[in-house]
């Protein structure tokens, strides 16, 4: 009986041991796991960063992809991310020259809804998207930090957040750059549902227009999106600034075109080149 209820007491310490034990194999377990997967999950992420970049990149014929990502990296890898500067990506913009056809560049702000899918289906206009690092980068977000050599898709600095950061200066280089390239017709798709469709603090405005050059760009065409909410029309004052902004020589139309007219403009690709507006 005494013999038996200490041996029965012994059994239960060991059995509390054991249960103690096993929790502490299983705790171990789960922790493993999670820094795993952390690990694993941000690696997945880097690695799919590079997949997205040489899968769009591949879809354009005559370049070499993988000489592209290396300069790409150059701009940003083992930088502090608030100090990539636009200039960053000289070297990546001159590997992959721009030369979209005279009067086909459609520049755009405030508008991404409408000419995102304009642009796609219409053959005839080019937005700044579908060239060639345009598309490759088009909505993703990286950067790298010191003293690593990784791309980072995750805890970037946002947009705001500081100037020189890597996506906000690629894309006001690139924006150069397509500004650069416009000739003839320029044709320009800002938004008529808010009150200054010519923002000064825009890419298109702070950027573009101002590398816009007579006698190479003839005219800029605006056509100002008009939606049943819109409350600005062609007479609006930021319009008039950007009248006086623009190069001497280049002259400048204004057409005020529904938004239901341009998303049937862009819906026949067979339809050859045409006025739209
Ligand atoms: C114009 O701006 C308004 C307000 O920000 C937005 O709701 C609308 O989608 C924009 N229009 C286009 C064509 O993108
Ligand atoms: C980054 O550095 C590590 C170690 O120095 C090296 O093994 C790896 O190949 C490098 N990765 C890239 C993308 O350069
Ligand atoms: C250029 O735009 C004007 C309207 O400003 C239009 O009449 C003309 O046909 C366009 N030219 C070309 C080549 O697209
Ligand atoms: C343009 O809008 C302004 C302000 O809303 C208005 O006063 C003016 O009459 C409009 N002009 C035209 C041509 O519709």
């Amino acid at each position: 009986m005494e013999s038996g209820e200490i041996h029965g007491s012994e059994k239960k310490r060991r059995r509390r041991g054991f249960i103690l034990a096993a929790a502490a194999v299983v705790l171990f377990l789960v922790i493993l796991a999670v820094v795993l997967g952390v690990t694993l999950s941000g690696e997945r992420k880097r690695e799919e960063f590079k997949d997205t970049f040489m899968e769009r990149c591949q879809k354009f014929k005559g370049y070499n992809c993988q000489h592209i990502w290396e300069l790409f990296q150059q701009a940003y890898v083992n930088k502090d991310p608030c100090e990539v500067p636009p200039n960053a990506y000289d070297t990546l913009i001159a590997a992959a020259p721009m030369e979209p056809p005279c009067n086909t560049l459609l520049f755009w702000s405030k508008t991404k809804d409408v000419v995102q899918d304009f642009a796609r289906k219409n053959k005839c206009f080019q937005a700044v998207e579908e060239t060639l690092l345009g598309s490759v980068l088009n909505s993703l977000t990286w950067c790298g930090k010191k003293d690593s050599n990784e791309t980072l898709t995750t805890g970037c600095p946002g947009w705001l957040e500081c100037e020189n950061n890597p996506p906000r200066s690629f894309w006001r280089r690139l924006s150069t750059a397509f500004g650069d390239a416009a000739c003839g017709n320029a044709t320009a798709m800002l938004n008529g549902s808010i009150t200054t469709p010519f923002d000064s603090q825009s890419i298109f405005a702070s950027v573009e227009v101002k590398r816009f050059k007579s006698p190479r760009v003839k005219n800029l065409n605006v056509v100002l999106v008009i939606q049943k909410n819109s409350v600005t029309n062609c007479s609006n004052p930021s319009l008039q600034n950007l009248v006086t902004v623009l190069d001497k020589g280049i002259s400048y139309r204004c057409f005020e075109v529904p938004r239901s007219q341009i998303e049937e403009c862009g819906d026949d690709p067979e339809k050859p080149c045409g006025p739209c507006w």
